[in-house]
């Protein structure tokens, strides 16, 4: 299925076959929407591109874990990869079942691991030896084993951004190559301790193969070593970071060349293959759209200032991410302008874009911010007071509002003022 997810129809940028002007009119701005047909053609890509591997694909919720979202996820058979009680919960409720979750991340407490356990979880991808510890502990006291996985870090310099890029020996994930071996013998022989695996994940927006490569090709000497020490390793995780595309004319190493080099390096090993695919699902199937307040003329730039800001998609304040930015009118031509596109709030890093020439837009247009799926609501805050905004899903010539705007009520709700005693 190929599906042409954000495209101009009748000259108004569209979801699918709904104008983004239409979901504007009825949502008002700023909000994020989704095409639940590119969600789902992303998936299909990639089961079909290990078609007869047969991997499990657990998608990474971090990415965008709305439970509409999570529920296309789930009717797709696909699995889940999360990072806390709060995804794992998430994941659930959303149908996925456990026997298709990995729990990542080197924080897991106590809470989570009994939480996990309890669901069947297909595996704990463990980051350290105090972890694998607690984990055998709490395996035990419920009588049973944990399906365990160690992460492995392998020294591999990858990742769009230094923020993002975790497979350097300095980052705080995995377990330090040289101790691999010597944490498998001991894992190996804990009762509360099910060695299944072996899990890598080097970094996020990775456009190249390079780095994939050479840290697989370290895992799948790993495998040969760690069998030959008597361990068993049936799967490997692989995890996420496949890149995608942001700007125009950037080159990215597809999900089919991605394919046959893991194939390469794992089908000889005889492993079930497990991936953590977030951004590549989600990204370029979800844009932000806002509206211009203000054409303001400054000094030394013009800035084009929307109702949306850093709050709602952090990504080009944190790590200086490209986003391409569209009205969402077409115009067949105009005056062309340099702006610095820029939302409300009090930061001199609020600023979704420096000196990008756009279209001349009047106050009252539209624009979208494309390839927002992942990392956008995910990443969200209140901050400056600013209500998460809404998430929008198409299906179609359909859309309906999967996270709505909550009131200025509901924000303060959790919040009190203290009484104290005296
Ligand atoms: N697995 C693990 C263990 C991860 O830490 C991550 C992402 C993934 C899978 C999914 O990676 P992906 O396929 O999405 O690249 N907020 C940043 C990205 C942070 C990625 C964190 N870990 C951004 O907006 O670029």
């Amino acid at each position: 299925m190929t599906i042409e997810a954000f495209a101009y129809r009748a000259g108004s940028l569209s979801a699918e076959t709904v104008s983004l002007e239409t979901i504007a009119t009825e949502v008002g701005t700023p909000f994020y929407c989704y095409s639940d047909g590119r969600i789902r053609a992303r998936l299909r890509a990639f089961q079909e591109a290990f078609r007869g591997a047969d991997p499990l694909i657990a998608y990474s919720v971090k990415a965008n874990g709305n439970l509409a979202v999570l529920s296309i996820v789930a009717s797709e058979g696909a699995g889940a990869d999360v990072v806390s009680l709060g995804e794992l919960l998430r994941a659930r409720r959303a149908g996925i079942p456990g026997d298709r979750i990995v729990f990542s991340g080197v924080g897991k407490t106590q809470a989570e691991m009994a939480a996990a356990i309890d669901e069947n979880i297909h595996q704990f991808n463990v980051e350290s030896e105090p972890e694998l510890l607690v984990l055998n502990d709490v395996a035990l006291q419920k009588g049973r084993r944990a399906p365990i996985a160690f992460r492995v870090n392998p020294d591999v310099a990858a990742g769009g951004h230094e923020k993002i890029s975790t497979g350097k020996a300095e980052d705080k994930f995995g377990v330090a190559w040289a101790a691999a071996r010597g944490l498998y013998a001991r894992a190996h022989r804990l009762p509360g301790i099910a060695v299944k695996g072996i899990d890598v994940h080097i970094g996020s927006q990775i456009t190249a193969l390079e780095p994939f490569e050479a840290a697989f090709a370290k895992v799948a000497d790993l495998v040969g070593a760690l069998r030959s020490d008597g361990v068993p390793i049936e799967r490997v995780d692989l995890g996420g970071g496949l890149g995608v595309p942001y700007a125009e004319a950037s080159a990215v190493a597809s999900i089919e060349d991605y394919a046959r080099l893991v194939r390469r390096l794992a089908d000889p090993l005889g492993v079930r293959l497990i991936f953590e695919p977030g951004r590549f699902i989600v990204a370029d199937a979800g844009v932000l759209v806002a509206r211009v307040i203000y054409d303001k003329r400054g000094e030394a730039r013009d800035f084009l200032i929307l109702d949306a800001a850093m709050n709602d998609l952090l990504r080009p304040a944190l790590y200086d991410a490209y986003h391409r930015i569209v009205p969402v009118r077409q115009f067949a031509q105009s005056t062309m302008r340099s702006y610095d596109v820029v939302g409300p709030v009090c930061e001199t890093s609020d600023r979704f874009a420096r000196q990008r020439d756009l279209h001349e837009l009047a106050p009252g247009e539209l624009v979208a911010i494309m390839d927002a799926g992942a990392y956008g609501a995910a990443l969200a805050s209140q901050y400056n007071t600013r209500p998460l905004i809404p998430e929008v899903m198409v299906r179609g010539d359909e859309f309906r509002v999967i996270r709505r705007r909550p009131t200025y009520e509901e924000m303060f709700a959790a919040e009190a003022a203290p009484v104290w005693r005296k």
